[in-house]
């Protein structure tokens, strides 16, 4: 059993259920208390890598969430959840200087409908959780280190952009441009409308680093394995992409410049001054580790 951080429990409203009688007396698990055993068999012991197989299992079974098991409309926009001013901070600016919402509680609607973010449950090991997105709403750029990540779009469409960072020879990373930049692979670049397969992102592929833009209002279910940790040095860093074009000399380590069209360079980035996250209350069944 990992241990528990902040109190180890997930935001269920007080009294919540975690399962239900099947009518025998034999009380029936919740599809998100299903989900947490899971998550507990993919990603114990702390610190190993799970298994291919076991994250197609868990991939398969966070296919069948639907959004009324973690307590949501199946449309929903912000107005949806009851919003608090002070949440969890999940999302840092560039090299994880300030937590989200420690800044000032009115910015986002200064620039644009804030994302709320509904905690569901966190542990060492990994965590559960739920952005929604006002149409139109954007989680920018932002990478994921040594983190294996399953994100399950819940309702909406959404347009996601994800990228691979390619290793370059040392010598030649000075002609970056612009400079400082890492070069990066495009690997998805779509819309993706419920429903659809949850995605998965591991440690050094599958689209590392992504953003998420709300075509219509959406919720997305992260598991994160393991979570962002400050201590441990998982900081959430933020990008800007600029188009890659080949630099004479460049060309050619044979490994990565065969069509211009798939890299771009991703410049790091302090966290946007229009990107803000608010907490929200997770209104579905508690989790009971
Ligand atoms: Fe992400």
């Amino acid at each position: 059993m990992p241990r528990r951080a902040n109190g180890g429990k997930s935001s269920g409203p007080k009294g919540s259920n975690n399962g239900q009688s099947n009518g025998n007396g034999i009380i029936k698990k919740s599809p998100v208390q299903m989900l947490y055993d899971l998550c507990v068999e993919t990603f114990s012991p702390h610190g190993t890598l799970p298994t291919p197989e076991a994250i197609e299992k868990l991939r398969s079974f966070l296919d069948t969430i639907k959004p009324s098991d973690l307590g949501l409309k199946e449309v929903a926009s912000v107005q949806d959840v009851s919003s608090t001013p002070v949440g969890r901070p999940t999302m840092r600016k560039g090299k994880g200087r300030r937590p989200v919402n420690k800044g000032p509680v009115n910015k986002g609607a200064e620039f644009a409908p804030p994302i709320t973010y509904l905690h569901v449950y966190e542990c060492d090991s990994f965590s559960i959780g739920i952005f929604c997105l006002p149409k139109s709403g954007v989680l920018p750029l932002h990478n994921h280190p040594g983190m294996t990540v399953l994100s399950k779009i819940l309702y909406g469409s959404m347009h996601i952009k994800s990228y691979d960072c390619v290793e370059l020879p040392q010598d030649i990373q000075h002609i970056s441009d612009p400079p400082q930049s890492i070069l990066a692979k495009k690997k998805v670049n779509t819309v993706y409308s419920s429903p659809c397969e949850p995605s998965i992102l591991c440690p050094r592929t599958g689209g590392n680093i992504h953003s998420f833009t709300a075509v219509t209002s959406c919720a997305v279910l992260d598991v994160l394995a393991p979570p962002y940790s400050d201590k441990d040095g998982r900081h959430c860093t933020y990008y800007r992409d600029y188009p890659y074009s080949r630099q004479p000399g460049l060309s050619e380590n044979g490994n990565a410049c065969d069509d211009e069209q798939s890299y771009v360079w991703l410049e790091e980035i302090e966290r946007p001054d229009d990107f803000f996250v608010k907490g929200g209350q997770y209104m579905g069944p508690r989790i009971e580790p």
